[in-house]
């Protein structure tokens, strides 16, 4: 079996393609930063990549970094079961869950530590599950950015699709895969549709059984960041302690966090929401997600720039009239995850005080 090039042999790569431009030196950090943008695929993927990135340049520098990403992103994903996510959310873009980031700023640090520690002590991996909307997909890819990793996604719905042989071998391959792109984030989205107990002995049974093992002999530079809605789903085991360094729970945001949430999706559109009374709107999306609140928002926003006006305050308050919230229609299985998730899991944000 041949492995993908490693570090050196990277970086070598690198330096025989700029000297054939007789392009300018590289220095050896930016050469290293480089070399681990194209760790993954293999020897000749990663001369083409340096090709193609060389054409437009003809000299390899920082400045060849997003174009070696993209080339590296169009090459993952042409496999199909893992995706290289080029997102880079900032942990800035999160509104609330105070206690996961405090958790993650904790975990960052003995993850840089990983090689001088001993392994029950560097950071596996986190599972995030709760209600649809508040921030899970939001929260891995802060969290790579935040670790300052690439970030690599399991289609658990590919794996099963039967397009890339059988299942088994197919997630089997795609875990060996990713032992070769240390140091990274990977992401096992909605990961109850893929890992289940299933029957004991059955094909289901035997990925359970391989991803637990997986959990506990990968390779020290993987922090693993799963995210789940159907929590319920999930075999007891794989909540168990050990596996994951923590289990978390998002839920609905509260009246400070959608305040934040607000905020920061006005931010991201170059609104200045300074004059806003933000406490009352707010207070007015009780039961909301983080993703209803963006809708609202965004909604508010093409209706002003429609008008050619800028979005006032009213704007908001009508287009938030129009939203019906998810904790309306489904309030039962929403009441459902959270008395599910009450005694398995850490809240992801400060205890709730009312609304
Ligand atoms: N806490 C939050 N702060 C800021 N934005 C948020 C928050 N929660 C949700 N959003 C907005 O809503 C969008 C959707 O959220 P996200 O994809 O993270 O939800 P999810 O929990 O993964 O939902 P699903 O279960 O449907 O996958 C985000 O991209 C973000 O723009
Ligand atoms: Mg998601």
């Amino acid at each position: 079996e041949l492995r993908p090039p490693d570090l050196i042999e990277l970086s070598e790569l690198l330096r025989s393609e700029a000297r054939q431009l007789s392009a300018p030196e590289v220095s050896e950090e930016i050469l290293d930063q480089l070399a681990r943008a194209l760790q993954g695929v293999t020897l000749q993927e990663a001369r083409h990549a340096v090709r193609r990135a060389l054409a437009g340049s003809r000299s390899l520098g920082a400045e060849s970094l997003p174009a070696l990403l993209e080339e590296k992103r169009l090459l993952i994903n042409r496999g199909g079961v893992i995706e290289y996510v080029a997102d880079g959310s900032s942990i800035g873009e999160i509104g609330g869950l105070e206690r996961l980031k405090q958790w993650l700023l904790e975990r960052r640090k003995l993850f840089q530590l990983r090689e001088s520690l001993s392994t029950d002590i560097v950071p596996k991996g986190v599972l995030v599950m709760g209600v649809p909307g508040c921030g899970k997909s939001l929260s891995v890819k802060a969290i790579a950015s935040y670790f300052e990793l690439p970030l690599y996604r399991i289609d658990m719905i590919e794996v099963f699709s039967g397009r890339h042989g059988d299942p088994e071998g197919a997630f089997v391959k795609a875990c060996k895969t990713l032992e070769d792109m240390t140091p990274a984030v990977i992401w096992f989205d909605e990961i109850e549709m893929g890992i289940t107990a299933g029957e004991a002995g059955g094909q289901q049974g035997r990925i359970f059984a391989f991803f637990l093992t997986w959990m506990q002999e990968k390779a020290r530079g993987l922090f693993v960041a799963a995210t789940a809605n159907r929590i319920d789903l999930l075999p007891a085991e794989m909540i168990r302690k050990g596996r994951f360094d923590e289990v978390f729970f998002v839920d609905l945001p509260l009246v400070p966090e959608r305040i934040e949430i607000l905020k920061i999706h006005l931010r991201r559109r170059d609104v200045d929401g300074s004059g806003f009374n933000l406490e009352r709107l707010a207070a007015y999306m009780k039961g909301w997600t983080g993703a209803e609140i963006e809708q609202s928002v965004v909604s508010a926003l093409t209706k002003a720039r429609l008008k050619e006006q800028q979005l006032t305050e009213q704007d908001l308050f009508q287009a938030a009239a129009e939203v019906v919230p998810l904790a309306q229609t489904m309030k039962e299985q929403i009441n459902h995850i959270r008395s599910w998730a009450f005694e398995r899991a850490v809240r992801a944000s400060p205890v709730a005080v009312g609304g």
